[in-house]
């Protein structure tokens, strides 16, 4: 877990002199704070002091076993993005992890050793290394307040890239620990292994890894000193993935690499990025050997990253957990969902839980539906083979938008904690009010695209794509109204749809609110007034926008919808990191929150499998749709025919400026 510091300069908040400061009148109430929220453990008192009272405040302010002056506080603002174990509430472990018993080899609970480096320039000797995440005291010396972020150096590690050929490792994984090493993220102990099928020389792969970061790496222009000593940690190693002979020499070969680069942890992350159907033997492999406790005993720490598809459906991913627990505890798993790692995503907890306004009204009363639209502009391209087994639902809705609904979704959970977050998101999911197979042309709609061209991209149809066969049924759009069923979203519907080939590119959330009741403007308007949204912009813009309804200027009394916004890149001026920057640095410094836990992959995998086999049970043939359209007809109608309608979509009208005779 891990807590950034940014200062808020201390003269913005203090006067200069004391002595010429009019005092405060007192006040006549004080504003409510939120209930105990996560953040507000860690950063304020549960009621806000009247200025007057802050001496008497002065001892709620708690870390550990440090007492924080209002004085500090003022000048620090703690940004709790993933606190520190040691600051969190005690928690019961979920049972699920109580399945095995604790192997010697597993994650520590607490922080890695790190060093904290972040405006460390690389000629500087490193610092001494913590064995912990700073503690309370180090928090507020003075080391740490003139830091603007505290990011540790993540421990010297291995690094074992399964699948390094592929497309992933070369488009996101090399440029991210790239980026990681710019940021003095990664250790210049750390060293990378890219492990595939096919023969390549070190020099090849080299060539390749410094190719793709000069053109992939999210900062330019790429710093060639920083890429040249990472370049030249990086080496290939070719086997067959389900050969322990060759793990066995892969083991060997680290041995050998941890005396040259100085991991003397022994510290070992192997990704896997390859097909899923080599999870198995890999898997079984690593833990014959690389896992093996005899293997490298004094290891701090050994952990698997693994990519997404987490299994196909519900049976295929217990089956995966059962392998996977064989071998690992579930604290050296991660199950990686990029969009667990985009900035806006996490946003969504901290919109939700760090501001007050939302909670009273974030719920069935107020909320009229949810809208996720995840729109992709282009087709399969020459992913076909891999897209035809999977399509729109298990590619996009059972990870990717799940993820995004569970975190609008969710309770607050008790702490920031990879357990609470992860127990409420699940939780959700087992809320979903299951689609029988029967129910699916009633909840679900699900498309083809046709022949057509756009965005650039020609295709003479799904059917026709490449390793496509001619009579597939997968879809490539889907959409699909879902309810859940608890106390805070009784009875509201949550309309979710992705596809490729459509309209735009656009990952959004909308939460439409209910119209405000039946009096004043909505009887004297010529139509209802239009009630507020609040979207939340995830991709490709980043931010949030809040939809209102104002006077437009004049001598008529005439309402138009307005938008109050907030983008990261004009609020923040800071480029968000790739997401694949931040997942990588959390699973080195053994932070499961962003990452998905076994249960929680099984939980929502159950929502799916019915959907599916209402399909495969269902007569209806996917709906085709033309290229650049917002999909098939029927996916407006799901949702039109509740009275409501698709935020972006080509046919609907923009809302117009509601006439008011006053
Ligand atoms: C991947 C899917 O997980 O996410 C792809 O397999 C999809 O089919 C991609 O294109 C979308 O990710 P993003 O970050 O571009 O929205």
């Amino acid at each position: 877990m891990r807590i950034k510091i940014s200062l808020i300069p201390a003269n913005s908040h203090r006067p200069s002199s004391p002595a010429i400061t009019p005092k405060p009148p007192p006040p006549t109430h004080f504003p409510k704070c939120p209930p105990m929220s996560p953040f507000t453990d860690l950063t304020t008192p549960s009621h806000p002091a009247a200025p007057h009272q802050s001496r008497r405040r002065k001892t709620n302010f708690k870390i550990g076993n440090l007492r924080l002056s209002p004085n500090i506080l003022r000048r620090v603002h703690l940004r709790a993005i993933a606190p520190s174990r040691s600051l969190l509430p005690t928690q019961t472990p979920s049972p699920y992890f109580q399945t095995k018993p604790p192997n010697p080899h597993q994650t520590p609970k607490t922080h890695t050793p790190s060093t904290l480096t972040h405006k460390r320039t690389h000629s500087q000797p490193q610092q001494h290394p913590i064995d912990h995440f700073p503690t309370p005291a180090y928090l507020y010396s003075s080391a740490a307040l003139s830091r603007k972020t505290i990011m540790p150096t993540a421990s010297p590690c291995a690094i074992v890239i399964f699948g390094a050929s592929g497309d992933l490792a070369q488009r996101k994984l090399i440029p991210a620990l790239y980026e990681m090493a710019r940021e003095k993220l990664l250790s210049d102990h750390a060293y990378i292994v890219g492990f595939a099928r096919s023969p390549m020389s070190d020099e090849q792969y080299r060539k390749e890894s410094y190719d793709a970061v000069m053109k992939f790496a999210r900062t330019k222009p790429v710093d060639e000193t920083i890429l040249k000593s990472l370049i030249n940690r990086l080496h290939y190693f070719q086997g067959d993935y389900g050969s322990t002979d060759v793990h066995q020499k892969l083991s060997e070969t680290l041995t050998a690499y941890d005396d040259q680069y100085g991991n003397n942890e022994k510290n070992r992350l192997f990704y896997l990025s390859t097909p899923p159907s080599t999870f198995e033997p890999i898997i079984t492999c690593l833990g014959q050997r690389a896992m093996d406790p005899k293997t490298n005993p004094q290891s701090r720490f050994k952990r698997l990253i693994i990519e997404k598809p987490f299994g196909t459906d519900l049976a295929t991913a217990k089956a995966l957990n059962a392998l996977i627990h064989k071998y690992f505890d579930e604290n050296q798993v991660f199950r990686i969902d990029h969009y667990l790692g985009k900035e806006t995503v996490q946003n969504l907890m901290v919109m939700r839980f760090a501001n007050s306004i939302f909670e009273p009204i974030w719920n069935y009363k107020y909320i009229d539906h949810v809208q996720i639209t995840v729109s992709e502009s282009l087709g399969v391209g020459s992913r076909g083979g891999y897209y035809d087994k999977s399509g729109a639902t298990r590619d996009m809705i059972q990870n990717h938008i799940f993820q995004l609904m569970a975190l609008v979704a969710m309770e607050p959970p008790a702490a920031l904690d990879a357990i609470s977050i992860r127990d409420e998101k699940t939780k959700v999911y087992k809320s979903v009010r299951p689609i029988r197979p029967e129910q699916v042309d009633s909840y679900t709609v699900r498309g083809q695209y046709t022949a057509g061209e756009w965005a650039g991209q020609k295709s003479a149809g799904y059917l026709k794509e490449k390793d496509v066969p001619a009579d597939s049924r997968t879809e490539t759009f889907a959409a699909l109204k879902l309810y859940i069923d608890n106390w805070r979203w009784s009875g509201m519907p949550f309309y979710i749809r992705t596809g490729k080939f459509l309209e735009q590119k656009l990952s959004e959330v909308v939460v439409r609110f209910r119209s405000p009741p039946q009096t004043l403007f909505q009887k004297q308007c010529e139509s209802p007034v239009y009630p507020n949204d609040l979207v939340i912009k995830i991709a490709p813009e980043e931010g949030i926008s809040w939809r209102l309804n104002g006077k437009v200027p004049g001598g008529t009394m005439n309402i138009k919808s307005v938008a109050l916004d907030f983008l990261y890149k004009t609020a923040f001026k800071v480029e968000a990191p790739e997401a694949y920057e931040r997942l990588i640095y959390d699973a080195m410094t053994g932070d499961q929150t962003l990452f998905i836990r076994g249960d929680e992959a099984e939980a929502a995998w159950a929502v799916i499998d019915p959907i599916e086999q209402g399909w495969r049970e269902s007569k209806r043939l996917p709906d085709p749709y033309a290229p650049g359209s917002w999909g098939p007809k029927r996916s407006l109608d799901l949702i039109e025919h509740d009275g409501r309608r698709w935020m972006q979509s080509k046919d609907g009208e923009s809302e117009p400026i509601v006439a008011c005779s006053l």
